[in-house]
């Protein structure tokens, strides 16, 4: 009898239920000019198309009922639909958590810097954002016993602050071998804000492809205060940054990613975030709900910093001390910080 020879993606394409698509050719009624035209518009993957908008598609020039269509396909191979509140616990079960290097830090977050949700790092130059950025980049690819994820790392830096000696030292301390753990850090350079809104948009594939469950963008605010100065651009600077920001949760929901980010501010913090760009004025969909924030600030120790959760979707405000060494983020030891 003649064998019939089928690959592992035809074979599960013949199951209707429960259908893989692997590429967004796959989906019905996407051809190949159709699927250019959503890699344009920064849509890469089926996980991607999950979570886009039909007026985004829209956009892009394909018709409404068409764009319901493929985001729907899409939805359903990657098992986004309605769920009991069980479920979605379940779902929830699948969060990740990564250790930032200090246990203190860590229990302030319960248990590290958690995936699906966005956690920002704001304070005054110098705080120690930058550093953060660096051990949480190497920490992800600890395995789960240790703090990680066994997975890798996004890094999108927008004032060239990304230093490979800082994870080499890091990566040496933890006894990783350095040269590893640099290849799987994937690094781009945002060079305006219209370049890094760019590069977030076209991540989903490369975020597929190099198993990257950490998403850092260092930093986040720092084009968008440089470009857009005074009063008559401040709405515009919001929406952009807003938009920005609900790809970011997107890409970190769709690939159960954590998504870390920067932002200066003076000794007295500024409104920037109060104006709506996470605050669900206006109903937007990027809500407190997924974002957790950090006060970073220097301390009175050599080293010292102290970490203040100002808001989280559901845990109490609180603080941390910590310290940045040689080694890169670290607790203190007893006794080691007097009085602040
Ligand atoms: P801005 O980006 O300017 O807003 O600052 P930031 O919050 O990102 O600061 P960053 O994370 O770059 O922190 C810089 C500080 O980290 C330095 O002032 C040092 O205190 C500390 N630091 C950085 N590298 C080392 C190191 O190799 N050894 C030690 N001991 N400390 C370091
Ligand atoms: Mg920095």
């Amino acid at each position: 009898m003649e064998s019939v020879r089928m690959s592992a993606k035809e074979k599960v394409k013949e199951k209707p239920q429960q259908r893989v698509y692997e590429d967004i050719e796959d989906l019905p009624s996407v051809g190949a000019a159709t699927a250019e035209k959503l890699r344009e518009i920064g849509f890469h993957t089926v996980e991607a198309l999950a979570t886009a908008a039909v007026s985004e598609l829209v956009a892009a020039g394909i018709s409404d009922k068409r764009a319901a269509e493929i985001i729907a396909a899409a939805r359903e191979a990657s098992e986004i639909r309605w769920v009991t509140a069980k479920q979605l616990a379940q779902y929830k079960t699948t969060i990740g958590k990564i250790t930032t290097g200090s246990r203190a830090i860590d229990n302030l977050i319960s248990g590290g810097v958690e995936t699906q949700a966005i956690t920002e790092f704001f304070g005054e130059f110098g705080s120690g954002k930058s550093q953060l950025c660096h051990q949480l980049a190497v920490n992800v690819q600890l395995p789960p016993e240790r703090g990680g994820l066994g997975a890798n790392a996004l890094y999108i830096d927008t004032e060239n602050t990304f230093r490979i000696e800082r994870i080499t030292s890091m990566a040496k301390h933890l006894g990783l071998d350095p040269d590893e753990v640099s290849e799987r850090i994937i690094y781009a350079e945002a060079y305006t804000s219209d370049h890094q809104i760019l590069l977030l948009e076209k991540a989903d594939k490369v975020i597929k492809e190099n198993n990257i469950r950490l998403i850092i963008i260092d930093s986040l605010t720092a084009h968008f205060r440089s470009e857009y100065l005074g009063r008559q651009v401040l709405a515009e600077r919001q929406q952009k940054l807003n938009k920005h920001l609900h790809k970011l949760i997107r890409l970190a929901r769709a690939f159960n990613a954590a998504a870390v980010v920067t932002n200066q501010v003076m000794a007295r913090p500024d409104e920037f975030f109060a104006h709506s760009a996470v605050s669900p004025v206006g109903g937007h969909i990027v809500g407190h709900t997924s974002h957790t924030r950090i006060l970073i600030r220097k301390s009175a120790g050599k080293n010292v910093r102290i970490a203040r959760l100002v808001s989280s979707p559901h845990l109490p405000e609180g603080e941390a001390v910590f310290k940045i060494t040689e080694n890169g983020v670290e607790d203190v030891e007893e006794g080691e910080v007097k009085s602040r």
